[in-house]
């Protein structure tokens, strides 16, 4: 092998070795966002007898969109109050039951334990109910939030958003119609 050669090879190994380096680095600053996504009413309702309280379509559909293909981490009554795991996320379950299964989910005792199963995802969802959402919000990076613009009589509660914390950076407001008698606004907030 000629001195060119030679010198070509290595460059070309240390062009890898450099790519590879680049790849590490790139994964171990890879940003994630923790995002809150919730409906709740104008006075902060959010579910009663561990139920959801309206039926809003338009609502469902854009939580399935935001949320597919993202783990999602929820209270033990929030996954009780499904029929199912959610198809197309990795379900995360808290529960200070050491006895508890959840099929189709991975369950988990604390909160360490549920950011550990979410690292690698770009954009892991928290999914409530009220006392997750309590648990979770200060760590949380974005809140995307159906405010549903009625006062429901509920058992659980949305808490209160610190706007001195939160910025609103994004709003749809969507009004009544024949099939939705509520109005309703998708707003997402930054923390500051
Ligand atoms: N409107 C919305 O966007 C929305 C979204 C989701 C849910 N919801 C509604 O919210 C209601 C349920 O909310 P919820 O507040 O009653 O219950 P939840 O937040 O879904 O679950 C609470 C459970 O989480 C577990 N948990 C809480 N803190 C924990 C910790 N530090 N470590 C380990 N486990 C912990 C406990 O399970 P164990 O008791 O098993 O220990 C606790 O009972 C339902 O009505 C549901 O329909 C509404």
């Amino acid at each position: 092998m000629d001195t060119e050669t030679i010198k070509a090879k290595n460059n070309g190994l240390l062009y890898a070795m450099e790519d590879e380096k680049a790849i590490q680095l790139n994964e171990q600053n890879a940003t994630s966002i923790l995002t809150l996504i919730a409906a709740a009413g104008k006075n902060n309702a959010l579910g009663k007898d561990n139920d959801l309280i309206w039926h809003i379509s338009n609502d469902l559909k854009r939580f399935k969109r935001l949320t597919s293909g993202h783990a999602i981490i929820m209270g033990r009554k929030t996954f009780e109050s499904m029929p199912k795991a959610l198809p197309n996320r990795t379900n995360i379950v808290l529960t200070t039951r050491k006895d508890f299964t959840a099929a189709g989910a991975t369950v988990v005792h604390s909160i360490e334990a549920a950011l550990e199963q979410i690292k690698g995802d770009a954009q892991p969802f928290i999914i409530g109910g009220g006392e997750i959402y309590r648990l979770f919000m200060e760590r949380c990076d974005r809140i995307e939030l159906t405010r549903v613009h009625h006062d429901f009589e509920a058992d659980v509660y949305f808490p209160e958003i610190d706007l001195t914390q939160w910025k609103e950076v994004a709003r749809e407001d969507i009004f009544a119609s024949e099939d939705q008698p509520y109005n309703y606004s998708f707003i997402t907030y930054e923390k500051q």
